[in-house]
């Protein structure tokens, strides 16, 4: 009770509406500009919302704000008690959920996989599937690069690292599909936690058969080093081996996509940048990280207070949710010189679109290096791609921004 005498009158209006999904940018300026914290009912039956990156990242650094917070999550979105059991024991065991020493030991067994001499082994193979779908786009007058590039290309790279088959059927994109709508949605339904719920218990089913194969035929898969840890005590069960493999997948699926797509939306919807890379390809590298920061896949993460604490002159009270708004932070005035301006040529965009700290993106250097690829073969094959549409349409994710669909022409 005191906890919530203790918040400030909750926003009027609803921050994530339509103009909000479709660009979620003036929202956080006056956000930001109103002040530092924000109390919201609109996430979760209630939390915090942080804007500015010293206090984004702060958060994400500091130990006291815990990454555990999927009890609430899933159980709000139940119907009855016990219901959703079997997704909570899952769902809350990935690594993006634990705090030490759990984490660190998970973590420890999955980074070798996305490390630098790994991830140069792998180059040639991600630039073998770029190739195989851009040329099959030679002769198409139109069409999607959401469906037809952004979508399967990171799920063949995932699928390479971990060593499986069949995960870009659409029903296994599908599942993936489920899982993101319920983590993106700020009060999630009891349906879509439910769906949720199935979708994720299915794709545990998919990894079960793909790791009685790996059983049978060892490799140097991740997905075999992994059951190697298990069989070594190192992964505790399971549930949890289950529960790192969905998270993979699902990570593989969903982010990538959204950094091709709205990297690729935002430098054609400014010509003199795209200009820019034509004269200099070696201008890609650092595209990429401006373009993270300029349209982030993950808009924001959340944080549980283990501790009553004060900020900026709030009481936080241990239990309180926080959400860190990756998307605001990305265009604090304060952090960045000309935040609303997208310029490829800055010399360190430094944002916040991995996160920071301890939780910091697995696999922030493999999805660089899958928009490097994709973007350079574009500029190399079709230096005239033009959208096709300039009205873009927009998932209904607050959280994984990307787009529904996004029309080409290359003639
Ligand atoms: C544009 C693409 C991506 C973005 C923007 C992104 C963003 C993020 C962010 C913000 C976090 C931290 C979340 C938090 O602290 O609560 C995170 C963690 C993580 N990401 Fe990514 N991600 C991307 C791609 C990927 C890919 C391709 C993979 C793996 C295949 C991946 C695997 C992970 C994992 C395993 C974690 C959890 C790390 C931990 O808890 O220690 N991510 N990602």
């Amino acid at each position: 009770m005191n906890a919530v005498l203790s918040r400030p009158p909750a926003a009027e209006r609803p921050l994530v509406d339509a103009a909000f999904l479709a660009d979620p940018y003036p929202a956080y300026r006056a956000l930001r500009e109103a002040g530092p914290i924000h109390w919201s009912e609109e996430f979760f039956g209630g939390a915090w919302l942080l804007t500015r990156h010293a206090d984004v990242e702060g958060v994400l650094r500091d130990a006291r704000f815990s990454a555990q917070r999927t009890g609430g999550w899933v159980n709000q979105a139940a119907a009855e008690r016990g219901e959703l059991a079997g997704f909570q024991q899952l769902f809350a065991r990935a690594l993006l959920f634990l705090d030490a020493p759990d984490h660190g030991r998970l973590r420890a067994l999955l980074q070798p996989a996305f490390r630098p001499e790994a991830l140069a082994r792998l180059k040639p193979e991600i630039a073998r599937i770029a190739d195989e779908l851009i040329d099959g786009l030679d002769d198409a007058d139109e069409f999607d690069f959401i469906a037809q590039v952004a979508r399967p290309l990171p799920v063949r790279v995932i699928s390479t690292i971990l060593g499986i088959s069949g995960a870009d059927r659409a029903e296994v994109m599908a599942w993936s599909d489920d899982l993101a709508a319920f983590i993106g949605a700020p009060e999630p339904t009891h349906e879509q936690a439910r769906r949720a719920q199935a979708s994720l218990l299915a794709m545990t089913r998919y990894f079960q058969a793909q790791i009685s194969a790996k059983r049978e035929a060892p490799d140097d898969s991740l997905l075999s080093s992994l059951l190697q840890a298990r069989e070594r005590g190192e992964i505790q069960g399971e549930a949890e081996l289950l529960a790192q493999c969905a998270m993979l997948l699902f990570a593989g699926h969903e982010t990538t996509r959204n950094l091709l797509g709205n990297g690729l939306f935002a430098l054609l919807s400014h010509p003199d940048q795209w200009a820019l890379l034509q004269q200099d390809s070696s201008l890609v590298p650092g595209a990429v990280r401006e373009l993270l920061r300029y349209d982030s896949p993950v808009q924001y993460t959340g944080r549980r207070v283990t501790t009553d604490l004060m900020l900026h002159g709030q009481r936080l009270r241990r239990g309180d949710l926080v959400l860190a708004l990756i998307g605001a932070a990305n265009r604090d005035p304060a952090r960045h010189e000309r935040p609303e301006e997208l310029d490829i040529t800055r010399a360190d965009p430094g944002a916040l679109s991995f996160g920071s700290g301890v939780h910091v993106c697995l696999g922030a250097a493999l999805t660089r290096l899958e928009a490097e690829v994709v973007f350079g073969r574009l500029l190399a094959r079709w230096p005239h791609l033009q959208l096709a549409s300039t009205e873009p349409r927009w998932c209904a994710n607050p959280a994984y921004r990307g787009l529904a669909a996004l029309p080409l022409r290359h003639a």
